[in-house]
């Protein structure tokens, strides 16, 4: 938590996914908050988070904040829908920093988006079982009909940089998703961040009747008004830096997240995070 005379306004917001997927949320961050510092971790080494039990991925939650924390940030954000799904409560064990997840912005975003109509929520396995979303989605409104699929084979495309414009991201959207349009959702939300990679591919079996919801959009409206409410913007000029540290193959992650944020990410640095990594013992960055 920000200590008393700190610069909280100065400090960056952390940011982390198991890879390439949390880069939807930055682009977020940076379209709503331009001004904020980021540092953002992909665990590489280990993605997809989404297929594993709960129990490693709060490991695996809890190893990227302790990572990110030695960057002393002022507010976490947790850009991983299975992490926020499944170990919130595993990261609020270490930290007292705010930490914001995708679940909860993404189900009011929905509901709003929605009305009466039914919601969708695709989403990794894990994030799916867990039924976060319908407990977020029943909790703003109890009787909202939803419908939930898994599609799990989203993730390593998106990481493998097939994108939208790939006929295999479209076979298998048109795969996982024909069912779910068949039932007339009002909205559908994208429960994962990898997910706004393939977005026009899933737009396109849904069609233009379905309102898509972004979670990481929603997301980053959300620390919008969380900074704004505490008085912890950051105060505008330049645009603000960005760090971003993987655990593994940041060339790869580098082409194919430039592609996505339609900018170069300079340097995407290499981070082994055990035990106790510090930035010391990072790589040399790869340009
Ligand atoms: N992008 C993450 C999510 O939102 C993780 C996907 C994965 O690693 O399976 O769930």
């Amino acid at each position: 938590m920000p200590r008393p005379g700190d610069c909280v306004t100065q400090r960056p917001i952390a940011v982390f996914d198991s890879g390439v997927g949390g880069l939807s949320v930055v682009r977020e961050l940076r379209r709503a908050l331009p001004a904020e510092p980021i540092v953002y971790f992909g665990d590489t080494a280990r993605v997809p988070y989404g297929t594993k039990s709960p129990r490693i991925v709060a490991q695996f939650a809890r190893e990227a904040a302790e990572f990110l924390l030695t960057f002393d940030p002022k507010l976490i954000v947790a850009a991983c829908n299975t992490v926020s799904a499944v170990a919130m409560d595993a990261l609020s064990a270490v930290t007292d920093v705010p930490v914001i997840g995708m679940v909860e912005p993404g189900a009011r975003g929905a509901t709003v988006a929605a009305g009466d109509g039914a919601i969708g929520v695709i989403g990794t396995e894990a994030t799916i079982a867990s039924g976060a979303y319908v407990r977020a989605i029943h909790h703003i409104n109890p009787g909202q009909r939803i419908e939930s699929t898994a599609c799990p084979l989203f993730v390593p495309l998106a990481e493998e940089g097939r994108l939208s414009d790939d006929p295999i991201v479209a076979l298998t959207a048109q795969t996982y998703l024909t069912p779910l349009g068949e039932l007339s959702p009002k909205a559908v939300i994208l429960g994962c961040t990898h997910y706004p990679l393939l977005r026009e591919a899933i737009a396109a079996v849904l069609g233009p009747n379905v309102a898509i919801i972004d979670s990481g959009q929603e997301a980053a409206h959300a620390v919008a008004a969380m900074l704004a409410d505490r008085g912890w913007l950051s105060a505008a000029g330049a645009p603000a830096s960005m760090r971003v540290f993987v655990s593994d193959n940041p060339t790869r992650f580098r082409a194919v997240g430039s592609r996505f944020l339609g900018q170069n990410l300079e340097s995407v640095e290499l981070v082994d995070l055990e035990p106790h990594a510090v930035p010391s013992r990072i790589a040399p960055s790869v340009r």
